[in-house]
């Protein structure tokens, strides 16, 4: 007999990133080659065009594990019943407008969007805010879903994660899966600190790998300060500047490695994500921040007890003044 199939909604499917992801979840990438989906497309009137027509290409797509997909500009249609929400579509920054400016644009987005999850979405419902910024925006639609639980909610920090290891897999000529147990703290911005103080090759320190090839610690030191750290908190940035729009491609397959991860349990190590925050490494309680994350396929959980040294610690909480400086900024919008 099948397995139940599971709804997943997807918001801005009409999207760059909507159009990259909904081929693969139909492919089973996501939630495994057994389970059947059925997919919910919202879109704003502008974008359902777009939906349809992804829909018009799933349909030719003859994938066995797509039940149907159906496309709404009403987020109690697409939030009914599911039980994953991605939340990609969100207000880009447009010309002349700040920080501010988005955030308050965000919230009218993502606090409707909250409300309906509650409202409509299914008891085991789960949500990942990929939309920027993509940390604040999870906070408000948490704080907006009265009555799910806080620990359904997630921001997407797995391309940040992933990024630090491909640089790690290029500096040390080693395929990525060597690698283990590298941490991003903090927000989906450049102020993240991704951290290898505790990560490995091959059962190797990184740190003394890295000073192995490039010869010495104070090299190695010097590479994670002046080259990894800024290009990986930076990457978003230079892909922008280089293709001239956002990362498509590799966020969408980090929105899947995510929801793969926490649905089906991580291996060999933990992951990044960000996840509401109930005071692990002193991070104020109800920020949503990365940490390092396992599952064992019911859900995310941080993993305590680490050692972080002085810059770990610094880099953290540098990370976490601007996550209250948004949350700050929206709590005076009225929009928490
Ligand atoms: P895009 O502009 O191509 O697509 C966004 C879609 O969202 C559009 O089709 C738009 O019509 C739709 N939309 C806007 N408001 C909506 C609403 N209220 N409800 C439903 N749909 C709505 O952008 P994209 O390239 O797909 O990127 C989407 C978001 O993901 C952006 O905010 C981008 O910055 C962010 N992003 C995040 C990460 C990450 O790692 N967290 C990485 C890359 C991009
Ligand atoms: C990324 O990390 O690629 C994006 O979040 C950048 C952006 O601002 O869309």
């Amino acid at each position: 007999m099948d397995a139940a199939p599971v709804t997943v909604t997807i918001t801005g499917a009409g999207g760059q990133i909507g159009y990259a992801l909904l081929f693969r979840i139909a492919a089973g990438d996501m939630l495994g080659p057994h389970r059947p989906v059925r997919l919910r497309l919202l879109e704003i009137p502008q974008g359902v065009r777009a939906a349809e027509g992804a829909a018009l290409e799933l349909q030719d797509c003859a994938f066995g594990l797509l039940r149907d997909v159906e496309v709404t500009d009403d987020p109690a249609v697409a939030f009914a019943g599911a039980n994953r929400a991605l939340l990609v579509g969100s207000r880009p920054r447009a010309a002349g407008q700040d920080r501010a400016d988005l955030l308050a644009a965000n919230a009218g987005v993502f606090g409707p969007q909250g409300a309906a999850i509650a409202a409509h979405a299914a008891a085991d419902v789960r949500v990942l805010a990929v939309g920027n910024p993509a940390n604040t925006n999870a906070l408000i639609a948490a704080t907006a879903a009265e009555g799910v639980p806080a620990d359904r909610f997630s921001a997407l920090t797995r391309l940040d994660h992933d990024r630090a290891l491909g640089q790690l897999a290029s500096a040390l000529d080693v395929s990525p899966s060597h690698l283990r147990d590298v941490t991003i703290w903090g927000n989906h911005s450049n102020t993240q600190f991704p951290d290898v103080s505790h990560a490995t090759v091959d059962g190797v320190p990184v740190v003394d790998a890295l000073a192995q090839r490039l010869g010495g610690a104070d090299a190695a030191v010097a590479w994670l300060d002046n080259v990894f750290i800024p290009r990986v908190a930076g990457r978003g940035a230079e892909i922008i500047e280089v293709r001239g729009s956002s990362s498509v491609a590799s966020a969408a397959n980090a929105v899947i490695a995510h929801v793969r991860d926490e649905a089906r349990g991580t291996h060999d190590g933990w992951t990044s994500a960000a996840l509401v925050s109930r005071g692990e490494y002193g991070v104020a309680e109800g920020l949503v921040c990365s940490f390092p994350v396992t599952s064992d396929g019911s859900g995310y959980r941080v993993v305590e007890g680490l050692d972080l040294g002085e810059r770990v610690r610094a880099g953290l909480a540098a990370s976490v003044a601007e996550l209250a400086a948004e949350r700050d900024a929206v709590l005076a919008l009225g929009a928490l």
